[in-house]
C-alpha cells in the first residue's frame, strides 16, 4: 500500500517526503510544478537514498489522477497541492478557488471511487481569522479575510461534510501556523519565485545581499517591540507532525483539526536578531507602515497536536534561522 503526496514537490511536502521514506513508507507524488521544480524531487532522492514514484499533473485533470489511483494501491493521501500567496489570490481569486477547490474535490471524488478514505490536509491558521485573541485553539470560530484563506476554510467544510455523509472517512486537518527553516543537508527548503511575501525568505535574500533592506510592516503594534508576532515552525518538526497525523488518520474516522505551531511568538524584530546571529550578516530593515489584513500577534495553543498526536515541536528559532541560512546560502 502507498501513500499519495500531492504537492510532494513543494516546501513543506518535500520535507514531509523525506520524513515519510525515512520512516520506511511507500510514497507517490503528484505535482504539476505550479510553484516547485523536478530538482526537489531528485534531492528527497538524494537525502533518504529511497526511490518513489511520481506523477507530473494536475489535479484538475481527473483522468490523470484516476490514472494514479488505478495504477498504485493507495490507502492514504497527504494533499498539500495548492496555490498559497495570500496576495495573489486577492488579485485572481477565481484561479485561486478553481485550483484550491475544484483540486480537492475532484481529489476527494477519486479517492471515494476508488475506496480510499483517509486524507490528511494542509490547512492554514489564517482560518483563525482577524477577532480571535491568541493562543488560538480548535474550537475557535473560523473566518477568512481573502480568498486564500477561504479555500482553506471551504476545503475544510468540505472536509466535514464529506466525514458526515460517510463514516467510513477520516480526515485531519492540520492548521500550519508560521512553517519556516529547511532541511539539515542544506538540499531542500523554501525558494520562492520573484521578491518573497514572507518574512523568512525576504530576510534571507536580504542577509546574502540579494534585496538592500527589510521593510518591517509596522512597529505600532500591541506587541512588546511593536512588530508583529508570529509561531514559527521548523518545517522538519511539521513534516514530522504529519505523521503522526497520518498514523491517528489510520485509526480514527470523522473530520479534526488540529493546529501545528510551537506554541510560542516571536516579532519580527527577534527573527531579524537571530538570522542576523544565525548568518553572521547584517539584516538591515526600515519600518514601515502596516501591511493590511495583518494581525498584530497569532500563535498557537498546541495541546491538542500533544494530546491526540503525542506531538510537539522540537527545534527552536535559532536553529530554525540556522537552517533556513544554510539552504540559502547553498542554493544562491
Ligand atoms: P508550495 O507552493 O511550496 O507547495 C505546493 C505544491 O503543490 C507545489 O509543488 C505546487 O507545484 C503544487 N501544486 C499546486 N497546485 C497544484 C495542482 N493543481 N496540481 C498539482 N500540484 C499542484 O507550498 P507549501 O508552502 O509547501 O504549502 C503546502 C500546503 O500547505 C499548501 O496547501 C499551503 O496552502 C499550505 N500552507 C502553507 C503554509 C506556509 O506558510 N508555507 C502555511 C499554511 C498552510
Ligand atoms: C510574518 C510577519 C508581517 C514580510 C502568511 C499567510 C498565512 C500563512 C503563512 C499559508 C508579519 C511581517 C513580513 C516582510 C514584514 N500561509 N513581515 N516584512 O502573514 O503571518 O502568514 O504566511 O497559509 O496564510 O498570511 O506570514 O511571513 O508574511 O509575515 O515585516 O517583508 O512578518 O507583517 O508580522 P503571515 P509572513
Amino acid at each position: 500500500m502507498s501513500i499519495l503526496v500531492t504537492g510532494g514537490a513543494g516546501y513543506i511536502g518535500s520535507h514531509t517526503c523525506v520524513e515519510l521514506l525515512e520512516a520506511g513508507k511507500d510514497i507517490v507524488i503528484v505535482d504539476n510544478f505550479v510553484n516547485s521544480k523536478p530538482e526537489a524531487l531528485e534531492r528527497i532522492k538524494a537525502i533518504t537514498k529511497k526511490d518513489f514514484k511520481f506523477y507530473e499533473a494536475d489535479l484538475i485533470d481527473r483522468e490523470a489522477i484516476e490514472k494514479i489511483f488505478a495504477e498504485n494501491e493507495i490507502d492514504a493521501v497527504i494533499h498539500f497541492a495548492g496555490l498559497k500567496a495570500v496576495g495573489e489570490s486577492v488579485s485572481i481569486p477565481l484561479r485561486y478557488y478553481h485550483n484550491n477547490i475544484t483540486g480537492t474535490l475532484i481529489l476527494c471524488e477519486v479517492m471515494a471511487k476508488y475506496g480510499c478514505k483517509r486524507m490528511v490536509f494542509s490547512s492554514s491558521a489564517t482560518v483563525y481569522g482577524m477577532s480571535n485573541i491568541p493562543p488560538y485553539n480548535e474550537t475557535m470560530p473560523t473566518s477568512a479575510t481573502n480568498p486564500y484563506g477561504r479555500t482553506k476554510l471551504m476545503i475544510e467544510e468540505i472536509l466535514k461534510d464529506l466525514c458526515i455523509s460517510d463514516s467510513e472517512w477520516s480526515t485531519v486537518m492540520l492548521r500550519y501556523f508560521n512553517p519556516i527553516g529547511a532541511h539539515k543537508s542544506g538540499l531542500i527548503g523554501e525558494s520562492p519565485n520573484g521578491i518573497p511575501n514572507n518574512l523568512l525568505p525576504y530576510v534571507a535574500m536580504v542577509a546574502n545581499g540579494k534585496l538592500k533592506h527589510l521593510n518591517v510592516y509596522g512597529d505600532d503594534y500591541e506587541t512588546p517591540d511593536g512588530t508583529g508576532v508570529r509561531d514559527y515552525i521548523h518545517v522538519v518538526d511539521l513534516a514530522k507532525g504529519h505523521l503522526k497525523a497520518l498514523n491517528y488518520a489510520y485509526n480514527n474516522t470523522g473530520a479534526k483539526a488540529v493546529n501545528l505551531g510551537t506554541g510560542h511568538g516571536y516579532s519580527v524584530l527577534d527573527v531579524v536578531k537571530a538570522y542576523e546571529k544565525a548568518s553572521g550578516k547584517n539584516v538591515p530593515y526600515v519600518i514601515g507602515p502596516r501591511r493590511p489584513g495583518d494581525v498584530a500577534a497569532s500563535f498557537a495553543d498546541a495541546s491538542e497536536a500533544k494530546r491526540v498526536f503525542n506531538w510537539e515541536a522540537t527545534l527552536g528559532i535559532d536553529e530554525m534561522c540556522e537552517d533556513s541560512w544554510r539552504f540559502a546560502s547553498n542554493n544562491q
